[in-house]
């Protein structure tokens, strides 16, 4: 421990301790721009510099490491003339009129920090260059004239999202910020996280739907998770009049560490579905509203009804975005009643059904923070760009960590552009894949494997050559295998990670794809006969192919938020609440029970899913378990 003292404060602090960090742990604040928590320290912008007694120069407390006895004066006069100087700088080398600007008023850091100082105005004549506006981006408009060229969005880019779209370019007072080779944003490699949009200090980035809706102090901020798909990324959830106004990562967040996705940040403000409002009965042909309680008389009547047939009951199916507690109570309300019921999941096990069998208890999954502690990653069977974008991020960024990453893919998915170890191999021909693996690992290779593969078997041996060097191998796979037999290819990886004793992870679907899958809730779905469809599609969109196999159905439940084709040809539907009006638990694909926080109030006639499900049950006379905790098998 190095013992400092701070503005009179005497402190010990960790060797490797910032002399920032070591001021906040003594509670003392030293102002900041280019410094993020999140971020390696930069010393770029030099707002934060402090006197030490014996040094020549003032120095910038985020990078400088606190030395053993530093007597550190971080409010001299010194300290702030040299700060009001760097504002003034700072202030004049760009448009910053701040009466016209989306962040005055209190979510501006640099304005903040010129009111800390006192500052009524900046003695220097501002650079009246104009620099463009781009405008190009679907999610977010960059300002270049508002930009105080920090680089945290450079840095959050590259160090967080391990994308490195974002750069500089020219020097001195030309220096602007470009993506990639100079394009517009919208044209660039950009993934639209919008990390980038969260972490610029001014009002440089900013999002198109929040922007002028409203400040950090008009709005509230509900810290819960992201339901986007089975990661369950920590997430705040800004609004205002009970209105979304934004979704940020949460910097603090266990599991993403702040960083999210394209799906979990902008998908939710692009919502163009209309609610569904009030219960529907069709009568005459015709949807018409009705009570709570006439539409769940309709419906309980209907279900006791088909369950005394002796062929053709109740094909019951449910999102695998709904909380634990809503599946619960589904599963229960349809699996072992009387009648012939077909119960499962929109996924229909997709995700799960292949790996559900598969002794997982011998080791268990690794959660991603593993892929942090890794030196070899192997992802097959996912497309990391598309899905689980967060999990390519903790990938990508394991690049620039000098983690060997090996990306397996049947076609092309931008992935192979990160590493020298990215192999498009033959559609359907992960398993021979997986063989040769294994035997270039145990100096078995045979060239007649490698011709069903597509890649040569040196490249295989290559591949096993990093295995048989990495400490800490894992392994990262979904089920997006061409190959006809998806079971044999997960048992063959976990078989060669058993081997190689790497850690696995597999990517599952929804958010609560393990654990419906837990409930069984993952057979494939035929009509079969079935009199009624009972759908509980929560907030998702039925797909095409779901309309398409249920809609003739003699009697139609559409329990849901939006309007949708199958709410359109529904006998009843039910209106129900979407993820961010209600309360509940997910189960990350990694088996971690997280908690969903309710950020708006839904509309008076729309109820939780929960709530439904109870109201049912007890038309229909069952006695309903709602201790959620004793169903999750973790
Ligand atoms: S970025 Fe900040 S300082 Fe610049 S104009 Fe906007 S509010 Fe003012
Ligand atoms: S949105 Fe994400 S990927 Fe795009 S530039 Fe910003 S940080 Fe990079
Ligand atoms: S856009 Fe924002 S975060 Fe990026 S360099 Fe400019 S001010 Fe900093
Ligand atoms: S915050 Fe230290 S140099 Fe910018």
């Amino acid at each position: 421990m190095y013992h400092l003292k701070i503005d009179g404060k005497e402190i010990d602090v960790p060797e490797g301790t910032t002399v920032l960090k070591a001021a906040k742990m003594a509670g003392i604040e030293i102002p900041t721009l280019c410094d993020h928590p999140a971020l390696e320290p930069y010393g770029g912008c030099r707002l934060c510099l402090v006197e030490i007694e014996g040094a020549r120069t003032l120095q910038p407390a985020c990078t400088l490491p606190a030395g053993n006895n530093m007597v550190i004066q971080t409010q001299t006069e010194k300290v702030k003339s040299a700060r009001t100087f760097v504002l003034s700088m700072l202030f004049s080398e760009r448009n910053h009129f701040c009466p016209y600007c989306q962040v005055s008023g209190g979510d501006c850091e640099l304005q903040n920090a010129a009111y800390d100082e006192e500052m009524t105005h900046w003695p220097l004549q501002p650079n009246w260059q104009v620099f463009e506006v781009d405008a190009s981006h679907p999610y977010f408009v960059l300002d270049h004239n508002r930009c105080i060229l920090c680089r945290r969005c450079v840095r959050a880019c590259g160090e967080l999202v391990g994308n490195f779209t974002l750069g500089m370019e020219e020097r001195g007072s030309k220096t602007i910020l470009v993506a990639d080779l100079g394009v517009p944003l919208g044209s660039s490699s950009c993934v639209s996280c919008g990390t980038c949009v969260q972490i610029c200090p001014t009002g440089a980035l900013i999002d198109r739907w929040s922007a002028y809706r409203g400040h950090e102090t008009d709005i509230t901020s509900t810290e819960t998770i992201c339901v986007g798909c089975s990661i369950g990324c920590g997430i705040n959830v800004l609004t205002r009049n009970n209105s979304l106004v934004r979704i940020e990562g949460n910097w603090d967040a266990e599991i993403n560490g702040g960083v999210i996705c394209e799906v979990g940040r902008f998908h939710p403000m692009a919502e163009k579905r209309n609610r569904i409002v009030t219960p529907l009965i069709r009568r005459n042909g015709v949807l018409k509203a009705a009570t709570w309680d006439e539409a769940l008389s309709v419906v309980s009547t209907k279900l006791q009804e088909v369950n005394t047939l002796k062929t053709g009951g109740v094909a019951a199916i449910a999102t695998t975005r709904l909380p634990v507690e809503g599946l619960n109570l589904f599963s229960q309300i349809f699996t072992g009643q009387s009648g012939n019921n077909v119960v499962t999941s929109t996924e229909e096990g997709f995700y799960t059904s292949f790996t559900k069998d598969i002794e997982f208890s011998v080791r268990k999954e690794a959660g991603l923070e593993e892929i942090n502690k890794a030196d070899l990653l192997l992802t097959i069977g996912v497309n990391l760009v598309k899905d689980h974008q967060v999990a390519g991020f903790f990938v990508k960024r394991a690049i620039g960590k000098e983690t060997n990453v090996i990306t397996v893919t049947n076609e092309s998915t931008g992935m192979e552009s990160f590493t020298p170890y990215g192999k498009i191999i033959n559609k359907g021909s992960e398993l021979s894949f997986v063989s040769a693996l294994n035997s270039a690992y145990h100096n078995q290779l045979h060239g007649e494997i490698m011709e069903k593969v597509g890649i040569s078997s040196q490249e295989v041996v290559k591949l096993a050559t990093l295995f048989k060097n990495a400490k800490n191998p894992m392994i990262i796979f979904g089920v997006e295998f061409e190959a006809k037999n998806k079971s044999d290819v997960i048992r063959a990886l976990l078989q060669f990670a058993s081997e190689t004793n790497s850690k696995f992870a597999s990517l599952k679907g929804n958010a609560n794809s393990l654990f419906a899958s837990q409930l069984n809730l993952d057979s494939s779905f035929t009509l079969n006969g079935s009199q009624v469809v009972f759908l509980a599609l929560g907030d998702e969109d039925p797909s095409q192919t779901l309309t398409q196999r249920v809609e003739n159905a003699p009697f139609i439940i559409v329990q849901a938020s939006y309007q949708s084709a199958l709410s359109a040809k529904a006998d009843v539907v039910l209106p129900v609440t979407n993820w961010l009006e209600q309360n509940g638990h997910y189960v990350t694909s990694d088996g971690k029970t997280q908690e969903a926080k309710r950020a708006l109030v839904p509309a008076s006639d729309i109820k939780s899913n929960e709530e439904v499900f109870l109201a049912l049950g007890s038309k229909l006379g069952l006695v309903l378990d709602e201790n959620w905790m004793d169903a999750i098998k973790i």
